[in-house]
């Protein structure tokens, strides 16, 4: 059914008609703490998400200038978790096992961040290079040994590397590719680059474990596409490239690893028309299933504030758990600030002792969070539950109760 209320845009990636399901409201930048003097207004955007009624690309309605996003100050340091530093140390291993295998291969990473996979590799002894905008974690990465350019992947700047370093046998992206609106000159910048029989691969949040879990944290500035194996196979075939694996990842709430190959190069693995079968049978790229995201999306919203607003009347000590970006859509959607939520503990120096973006909640380390006198624990970095749980195992002994609201609000004592 076509509501024709419904505010409409343009495909990044066909040129079709995005049809708006959700709109997450005013919403500030996911990554930019601010200091407690800081004076200057805030910048906000408004926060919507559509499908594609051609390519079922599901895609926000307004971009970010990438700029204000990726810069100097960039605070998301990927190493941060130990979880996430042994999946991309496998994965560096196993890339290396299978597809860098030539006489001197050639592995590029689009947006390798403090270099927590390309550390694997430079390891094992093999050409690499790093692309990565933001200033101090491509130091950080630089200080480990890493070959990083501090550049935006798009087509010009791919160019430039295959005409200094020769073709690349893999390209890599973890996070990163559903963060790039201008996805056209990342394909043919990946086409300029990649060796004939080379593999781009790429891993982001799943839109199939987003939609089974609710997880509408996983919508904000940065993550501009919702990638499903349908949207993605569409997308690769439009630019000369075929979606040859597929492979479901636990990592960050569930991520699906997709892997390009140029058109003909390569047969496609059963398991892609198994998850794309899957995808139809629930109705993942259908607005009529995307429509009741957005009324369970409205529960979690309603159920949260509510919870939260009982334990103040009752007089209970709640803390936030994890100053992650996806935090900013859950509080600035239920305006949740220090009156419900007195301060977040997060492991992540450069954003300690500043606020929370558009809620300014404080955040502090992690390591107060011990001695912190807390009741309840609102847990913002849900995907890391086992690795955090297993650090603060002395909370819930000492009679604390974790807070989650994913994939609906409920208290883990
Ligand atoms: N790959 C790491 C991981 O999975 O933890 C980092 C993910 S982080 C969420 C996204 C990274 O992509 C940031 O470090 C950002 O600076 C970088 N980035 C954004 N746009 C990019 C582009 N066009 N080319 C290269 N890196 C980009
Ligand atoms: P992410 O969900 O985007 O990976 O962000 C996780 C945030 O949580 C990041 O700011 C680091 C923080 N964090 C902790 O404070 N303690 C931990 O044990 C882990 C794994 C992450
Ligand atoms: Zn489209």
């Amino acid at each position: 059914m076509t509501n024709p209320v419904r505010p409409r845009g343009t495909c990044r990636v066909c040129g079709g008609t995005v049809v708006q399901f959700l709109d997450l409201g005013r919403q500030p930048l996911s990554d930019r703490f601010r200091t407690g003097s800081e004076t200057e207004p805030e910048y906000f955007f408004d926060l919507a998400v559509g499908t594609c009624e051609s390519c079922t690309m599901v895609q926000l309605m307004h971009e970010v200038p990438r700029e204000r996003m990726f810069h100097e100050d960039y605070p998301y340091y990927s190493s941060g978790s130990a979880v996430m530093q042994k999946h991309f140390a496998d994965t560096a291993r196993r890339l290396l096992e299978t597809e860098a295998t030539g006489p001197d291969p050639f592995v590029v990473e689009i947006g390798c961040n403090d270099g927590v996979m390309l550390r694997t590799v430079h390891e094992a002894g093999v050409r690499h290079l790093g692309f990565e905008p933001s200033g101090k974690v491509a130091a950080a990465a630089r200080a480990a040994g890493l070959r990083v350019r501090g550049d935006f992947f798009e087509e010009s700047t791919a160019r430039a590397v295959r005409d200094s370093d020769g073709p690349a046998d893999v390209i890599y992206a973890a996070n990163t590719i559903c963060h790039i609106p201008y996805l056209h000159s990342i394909l043919r910048g990946v086409d300029a680059l990649l060796a004939p029989d080379g593999v781009f691969v790429f891993e982001d949040p799943y839109l199939g474990d987003i939609l089974a879990k609710t997880s509408f944290d996983q919508i904000y500035d940065e993550h501009f596409f919702l990638f499903s194996a349908r949207s993605v196979r569409a997308m690769a075939a439009s630019s000369g490239f075929e979606l040859v694996d597929v492979e479901r990842l636990p990592v960050h709430g569930g991520e699906v690893r997709y892997t390009l190959a140029r058109a003909g190069a390569r047969r496609p693995a059963d398991r892609v028309a198994a998850l794309i079968a899957e995808e139809d049978a629930t109705g993942v790229t259908t607005l009529a299933r995307l429509d009741r995201f957005a009324t369970e999306v409205g529960r979690i919203r309603d159920d949260l504030r509510a919870l939260l607003e009982r334990l103040r009347a009752e007089g209970r000590r709640v803390a936030g758990y994890g100053a992650t970006a996806k935090s900013a859509t859950v509080t600035n959607l239920c305006g949740i600030g220090p009156d419900l939520v007195s301060c977040v503990y997060d492991t992540t120096p450069a954003k300690q002792g500043r606020l929370t973006p558009g809620t300014h909640i404080p955040v502090r380390p992690a390591d107060e969070f011990a001695d912190a006198e807390v009741d309840y624990a609102l847990l913002f970095a849900w995907n890391h539950a086992d690795e955090i749980m297993a650090k603060e195992q002395a909370f819930r002994q000492a009679g604390g109760a974790w807070i989650q609201y994913v994939p609906h609000v409920h208290v883990r004592k």
